[in-house]
């Protein structure tokens, strides 16, 4: 599992909390990305749970050389350098600071934490830890696959011209059976949120990181539709959202949409991403993770229409490692990106993205939704981060010259006639 050494000349111990759904995901991104990728040394040291014999059969599953069920013991060792939280929203904080505190790199799962109090602490704790030269980094894995990665390459080359509106659904239906069970995730203290910071979070991140421009003002309806599940003593009170939508007024002069629910019957695992600009448009849907549909307004009118490209060749993002060109990959990759470049981040010594502090606006966001929700739908604004500390963007937002004065100056077609003159 190495490939190159840190100027330590020891491999990277890493820790992993939490060995559930995330757990294994990540496990698995642990185990592989030094086949594929060039990243700095490490070593899979200690997969930390709650249940001793349970987490030390977990470990041995998913190539950890050690168990341990306090996090607290582990984030003190010597011989751990990087902690990687696969736990649940409210505990976040809690390890984050303290590990980023002892001065271990943080790997975090979104969302960052349950509250927004939470984040704050713990954006403040990844800046003095930044400044000693510790990472973090949050895991909005989605930025991860190639296919959205090529979207925001597309679009920060101008090829939709001015972005204009964005919709963003992810739609999940494991709720939808009135009998599915109680759990921490549909507990607000436990989870902070339903629908909204478990998947909308996501979809947010995307409108975000596609377009490079900030949400800054909100309205949000949250749904519960069912009231009440069955818990281990008895029916009980669900206290998080099974659907939220949102509409996002944005930097940029870009509006978007944004809907999520695991309550969509049918719908396993969506997240459909519409973006129109003045010159093109672009749709993805995770359930078809390899591909994505670019329709070009500067062709021809007659030779128009939605083309799928299959992001699966060596130009493209994160592919060049992987298999021959149409031997498609899948979501666990994603995670396999992500532990990549929190490795290379770590080997150069830059800020990884997202950034706690891309986390923290994002729950600014969500937050600016729950308020809106609670008071009929109003426009709720989003207070601006400090841009000073925030992570160095990965790429070029998009041009300046279809973003002056909030106008729609984006490039005009070059060929074909626009439609309102065919309509005429
Ligand atoms: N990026 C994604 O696509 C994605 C998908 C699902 C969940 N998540 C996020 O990942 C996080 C975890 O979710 P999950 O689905 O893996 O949850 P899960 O319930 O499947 O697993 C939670 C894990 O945390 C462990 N844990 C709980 N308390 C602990 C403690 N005190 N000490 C040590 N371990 C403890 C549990 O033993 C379990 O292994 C959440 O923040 C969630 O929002 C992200």
């Amino acid at each position: 599992m190495t490939t190159s050494t840190l100027p330590s000349g020891r491999p990277l111990g890493v820790a992993a909390i939490g060995y559930a759904f995330m757990g294994k995901a990540h496990s698995n991104a642990w185990r592989n990305v030094a086949s594929f990728f060039d990243v700095p040394a490490f070593e899979q040291k200690v997969l930390v749970g709650r249940d001793d014999e349970a987490v030390a059969e977990a470990a041995a599953k998913y190539g950890w050389a050690e168990s341990a069920a306090d996090w607290r013991s582990v984030i003190e060792r010597d011989d751990i350098d990087v902690v990687d939280i696969c736990a649940p929203g409210w505990m976040h904080a809690e390890i984050a600071i303290a590990a980023l505190e002892a001065g271990k790199h943080v790997l975090v799962e979104k969302p960052l934490a349950n509250t927004l109090g939470e984040a704050e602490l713990m954006a403040s704790a990844a800046a003095s830890a930044r400044a000693r030269g510790v990472r973090s980094m949050i895991g909005f894995n989605y930025r991860r696959v190639p296919a959205l990665a090529l979207a925001r390459q597309l679009i920060a080359e101008g090829r939709l011209g001015t972005v204009r509106h964005v919709r963003a659904a992810y739609l999940q239906d494991w709720l939808s059976d009135v009998e599915a069970p109680m759990s921490w995730r549909l507990r607000k203290e436990t989870a902070g949120s339903g629908a909204l910071g478990d998947i909308a979070s996501h979809a947010i991140d995307q409108v975000q990181h596609l377009t490079g421009q900030t949400v800054t003002e909100v309205t949000g309806t949250l749904r519960t539709f069912v009231a009440e599940r069955p818990g281990p003593s008895g029916l009980e009170k669900v206290t998080v959202d099974d659907a939220a939508w949102a509409t996002l007024g944005m930097t940029g002069n870009i509006s978007a949409s944004v809907e999520a629910s695991r309550v969509a019957t049918g719908q396993k695992n969506s997240l459909k991403l519409e973006i129109y600009g003045s010159l093109g448009s672009l749709t993805f849907d995770l359930e078809s993770l390899n591909e994505l549909n670019f329709l070009d307004a500067s062709l021809p009118v007659r030779e128009q229409g939605f083309r799928r490209i299959l992001v699966n060749e060596p130009e493209h993002p994160y592919l060049e490692v992987w298999w021959p060109q149409g031997h498609i990959i899948g979501w666990e990759h994603t995670f396999t990106h992500q532990i990549r470049d929190f490795l290379c981040a770590i080997r150069v010594g830059e800020a990884p993205s997202p950034s706690f502090d891309d986390g923290l606006q994002i729950q600014r966001v969500l937050a600016a939704v729950e308020e809106s929700a609670r008071n009929r739908s109003v426009v709720t604004e989003v207070p601006a981060l400090d841009l000073g500390a925030k992570s160095t963007p990965e790429m070029p937002l998009q041009p300046e010259l279809s973003r002056e004065a909030g106008v729609d100056a984006g490039p005009r077609r070059e060929t074909g006639a626009p439609n309102w003159e065919r309509l005429h």
